[in-house]
C-alpha cells in the first residue's frame, strides 16, 4: 500500500499570544512545521498534504516546496473536519498517516513502526503514557487490553480522566476506510467540533483491529501550544543534539549550554566550550576547538583550527591550523587558507586570506584578495565603499601593511611591498618597495601648552569658534 501523509496545521494557536502563526514559530531556528515536513520527507510518501487555515498565505509562503499539496480548511471545525478536507484527493487503497503541525520532534523511526502496524483491516495509533495527562484524549482499553475508543478530556468521566495512556493524535489507516468513518462523525460534543478521535470507536464497530503503539519517548510526541512548551521542546531538542554529538566523540564542556540549530558534521576529538551556537550546515574538522560563546552559521572549519571565544562566523570557510578570535567576525564570503590568523576585533567580508597570512588586531578587510604570508597591521582598513560602489583590494604575497593604513579601493599592493604605518594609499603600489604616504613630521620649539582660560576669554572663544587673537597694544 502506498503512503500518503496529511499534516494538520490549520489551528490558530491562540495561547502563543503572537502575530506569527503557530506552525511558523521557530524551534531550533526553524518553523515547527518545517520539522514535521522534514520527518514526513524521510518516510518517502507518495504525497504529502498540509491542511492550513490560520495564517494562510504566510504559512504557504514559508514552504515553497512544490511537492507539498496545500489544502485549505477555511473554518477550524476540529481535527476530523481538517482531515476530511484532504481525504477526497487520496486513493482509497493508500495508507494515510496523520501528523500534527505542532508536534515537531516526532521521529521517523517511530512512524515507520507505526505504519507497519496498520493495514487493510487495521488502524494504528500512537499513544504515550503521561504522568499528567490533563488536556489529552485518553486511550480506552477493554479487559482484553484492546483499544475500543478515545475520549477527549472535556468529554471524559472522572474514571476515564484517571487513564494515563494518551492519544498523541498520530494515526495510520487506509484512506477508503477513513472516508467512510469521517463522513459519519458528528459534532455533538462540548466543543461542537468534529473529533478525528471519534473514528476509533467507529473502526472497532467496523471490525477493524486497533493497535496503539506507545511512543518510546515523551518529547517526540509533545505538542506546542504556548511559549513555555516551545521552550521546553527547544531544551529537549538541544539535549538530544548534544547527546548525538557526544556519541560521535565530541567533547562538550557543558551539554546544557550548547545549541545546535542545523546539521553538524564533526571529525575526531572536536571540543566545544560553553554557549556555542551552531546553525545551518556546519562542518568541523579533526581536533577543532570552538571557544566559549562562538556563533557558527553555515561554516566549514579545517583540522586543528582554534576558534577563540566570542567569534562570529557566517558562510565562511576556514582552513586547517588557523587561529580565529577572540572577538573575530568572519562575514559571508570569507575564506581563510591554512595557517591564517585572524585576531581580535577583526572583521572580514567577502575576502580570501592566503596561507599563513595574518590580520591580528582591529582591522576591516572587505572585498579583498590577500595572498600568502601577508601581514596586515593593526587598524588597517580596506576602504571598499565610496558611498555608491564596492571596490576590490588585492594584496599580493608577502606584503607588509603597516598599522593604521587606509587602502582606498580599487587598489593593488604589489608582492613583498611594504606600506608604512599610517599611510592612506590611493594608488596601487609597486612590489618590493616601501610606500609611505604621510605628511612630514614637525616639532615646534616655541609652542606652549595652553593655560587655563579666564571666563571672559572662554566666552569670547566659544562665540568666535576659534582662538581669540590678543589685542596688540597698537590696535587700542
Ligand atoms: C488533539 C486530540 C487529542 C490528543 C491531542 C494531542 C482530537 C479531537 N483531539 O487534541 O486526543 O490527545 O490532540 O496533542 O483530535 N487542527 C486543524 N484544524 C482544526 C483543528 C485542529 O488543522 O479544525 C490541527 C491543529 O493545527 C493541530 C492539530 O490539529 O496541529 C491538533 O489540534 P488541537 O486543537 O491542538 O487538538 P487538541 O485539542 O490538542
Ligand atoms: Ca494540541
Amino acid at each position: 500500500m502506498s503512503l500518503s501523509i496529511v499534516i494538520l496545521a490549520a489551528g490558530q494557536g491562540k495561547r502563543m499570544n503572537s502575530d506569527l502563526p503557530k506552525v511558523l514559530q521557530p524551534l531550533a531556528g526553524r518553523p515547527l512545521l518545517g520539522h514535521v515536513l522534514d520527518c514526513a520527507h524521510r518516510l518517502a510518501p507518495s504525497s504529502t498534504y498540509v491542511v492550513y487555515g490560520h495564517g494562510g498565505e504566510q504559512v504557504r509562503a514559508a514552504f515553497p516546496d512544490a511537492s507539498i499539496q496545500w489544502v485549505l480548511q477555511a473554518e477550524q471545525k476540529g481535527t476530523g473536519h481538517a482531515l476530511l478536507q484532504a481525504i477526497p484527493a487520496i486513493p482509497d487503497d493508500d495508507l494515510v498517516l496523520v501528523l500534527y503541525g505542532d508536534v515537531p520532534l516526532i521521529h521517523s523511526d517511530t512512524l515507520t513502526q507505526l505504519i507497519a502496524q496498520a493495514g487493510t483491516r487495521s488502524l494504528a495509533l500512537l499513544s504515550v503514557i503521561l504522568s499528567n495527562p490533563v488536556g489529552y484524549g485518553r486511550v480506552l482499553r477493554d479487559n482484553a487490553h484492546h483499544v475500543y475508543r478515545i475520549v477527549e478530556q472535556k468529554e471524559a468521566t472522572r474514571k476515564e480522566q484517571g487513564v494515563q495512556e494518551c492519544n498523541t493524535g498520530v494515526m495510520v489507516a487506509p484512506a477508503g476506510a477513513l472516508k467512510r468513518w469521517l463522513s459519519g462523525i458528528k459534532n455533538n460534543n462540548t466543543q461542537e467540533e468534529y473529533y478525528l478521535t471519534d473514528i476509533v470507536a467507529v473502526a472497532v464497530r467496523d471490525g477493524f483491529t486497533v493497535h496503539a503503539l506507545v511512543a518510546p519517548t515523551e518529547a517526540e510526541v509533545l505538542g506546542v501550544n504556548d511559549k513555555r512548551q516551545l521552550a521546553a521542546l527547544e531544551s529537549a531538542y538541544r539535549q538530544s543534539q548534544a547527546t548525538a554529538l557526544m556519541s560521535a566523540g565530541v567533547t562538550i564542556i557543558d551539554p546544557t549550554r550548547i545549541d545546535v540549530r542545523g546539521e553538524v558534521s564533526v571529525g575526531r576529538d572536536v571540543t566545544l566550550d560553553v554557549n556555542v551556537v551552531l546553525e545551518g550546515q556546519v562542518q568541523l574538522g579533526h581536533r577543532v576547538i570552538v571557544g566559549a560563546g562562538c556563533l557558527l552559521k553555515n561554516v566549514t572549519i579545517g583540522d586543528d583550527t582554534v576558534l577563540r571565544p566570542y567569534s562570529v562566523l557566517e558562510q565562511a570557510t576556514v582552513g586547517a591550523h588557523c587561529v580565529v578570535g577572540p572577538y573575530a567576525r568572519l562575514r559571508p564570503g570569507t575564506t581563510l587558507a591554512d595557517h591564517a590568523h585572524v585576531g581580535n576585533f577583526v572583521e572580514i567580508k567577502n575576502s580570501t586570506l592566503g596561507a599563513g597570512s595574518k590580520a591580528n588586531h582591529l582591522s576591516y578587510v572587505g572585498d579583498a584578495t590577500v595572498g600568502q604570508d601577508v601581514n596586515i597591521g593593526a587598524g588597517t582598513i580596506t576602504c571598499n565603499y565610496d558611498g555608491a560602489n564596492k571596490w576590490p583590494t588585492t594584496i599580493e604575497d608577502g606584503a607588509f601593511i603597516g598599522s593604521g593604513t587606509m587602502l582606498v579601493a580599487p587598489i593593488t599592493v604589489g608582492k613583498n611591498a611594504t606600506i608604512a604605518a599610517g599611510s592612506t594609499i590611493t594608488q596601487s603600489t609597486p612590489p618590493d618597495q616601501l610606500t609611505v604616504e604621510r605628511s612630514e613630521q614637525k616639532s615646534l620649539s616655541h609652542w606652549r601648552r595652553p593655560t587655563k582660560a579666564t571666563e571672559e576669554v572662554r566666552a569670547a572663544r566659544i562665540a568666535k569658534g576659534g582662538p581669540v587673537t590678543k589685542k596688540k597694544p597698537s590696535d587700542a
